[in-house]
């Protein structure tokens, strides 16, 4: 893999399991079993407002190397993404989503271009949308809640701005499991709490992709005024693909009506 992209998504893991204790467990739990985790792809959320529109991110993708293999439309929560492949196929794929700000209320609008505005516009494009963070100030804890009213995606971004959203393991790479069902079992054994929402395996191997994902982590996270509250933060998503007969090799693309679910996994209104 290229170094400049093996250190950018070193720092991808760092920064998402330092806010995500559920991920590094579930590394240990799968280590001590003798398995060797393969990450599927990487996804992150954002507004379609400059300088950190779904494009500005998916530029520094391109520049080192990705191509874009899909776009998805999600009409009730009012996002579109596109998804992001490598010629080396050690890399992992990349899922960026943005929130359709103009579809909301005034007041969210201008709430998204005021958290959009503090990030420098000389970062469009470029890493630094990344790798400085916090992508802003913290927000007012009132104003998180009630973007979470409108849209519990709203929120996710208000609070923790330009970061990686999930890790997803590649169910294949994995050897001491017959099915992601029974995976998810073992999950369950271990005391984690699966996204139900639209059954606990989205997709059919018919359809050539399955996934299921752990409810987000439940942590501490601060907001304006140095108020600390507990709130979600990241999940760890899991994904059997299936050979695609029209290649011959393993499906490389997304489901729409499957993310569409796997998204409710950072719900505040989902308990752990
Ligand atoms: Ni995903």
């Amino acid at each position: 893999m290229n170094p400049r992209l093996a250190e950018l998504l070193q720092f991808f893991w760092s920064d998402y399991s330092s806010i995500t204790p559920s991920a590094p467990r579930i590394h240990a739990l799968l280590a001590a079993r003798g398995e060797k985790v393969v990450n599927d792809h990487i996804a992150f959320r954002t507004y379609n407002l400059e300088p950190i529109r779904l494009e500005s991110l998916a530029e520094v993708f391109e520049a080192l190397g990705y191509r874009p293999t899909g776009d998805y439309h999600f009409a009730e929560k009012k996002l579109r993404a596109r998804s992001f492949g490598h010629p080396d196929p050690d890399t992992p794929k990349v899922f960026i989503s943005e929130l359709l700000t103009e579809q909301f209320s005034p007041w969210l609008q201008e709430t998204a271009v005021g958290l959009a505005r503090q990030v420098p516009a000389a970062r469009a494009g470029t890493l630094d949308l990344f790798l400085k963070l916090p992508s802003w100030a913290p927000v007012p804890f009132d104003t998180y809640q009630r973007l979470i009213d409108e849209s519990e995606y709203a929120g996710w971004v208000a609070a923790y701005g330009i970061r990686v959203n999930h890790f997803t393991v590649l169910f294949n790479a994995l050897k001491s499991f017959d099915s992601l069902g029974a995976f998810n079992d073992w999950l369950v054994a271990n005391g984690f709490k699966l996204n139900e929402s639209g059954g606990t395996i989205k997709g059919t191997p018919q359809e050539l992709l399955e996934q299921s994902s752990i409810l987000a982590s439940r942590v501490e996270t601060t907001f304006a005024g140095g108020e600390r509250r507990v709130v979600p933060s990241c999940y760890y998503e899991f994904a059997r693909r299936y050979t695609d007969p029209a290649t011959g090799a393993p499906y490389a693309g997304f489901i729409a009506k499957s993310a569409d679910k796997i998204f409710e996994s950072t719900d505040t209104k989902l308990e752990p």
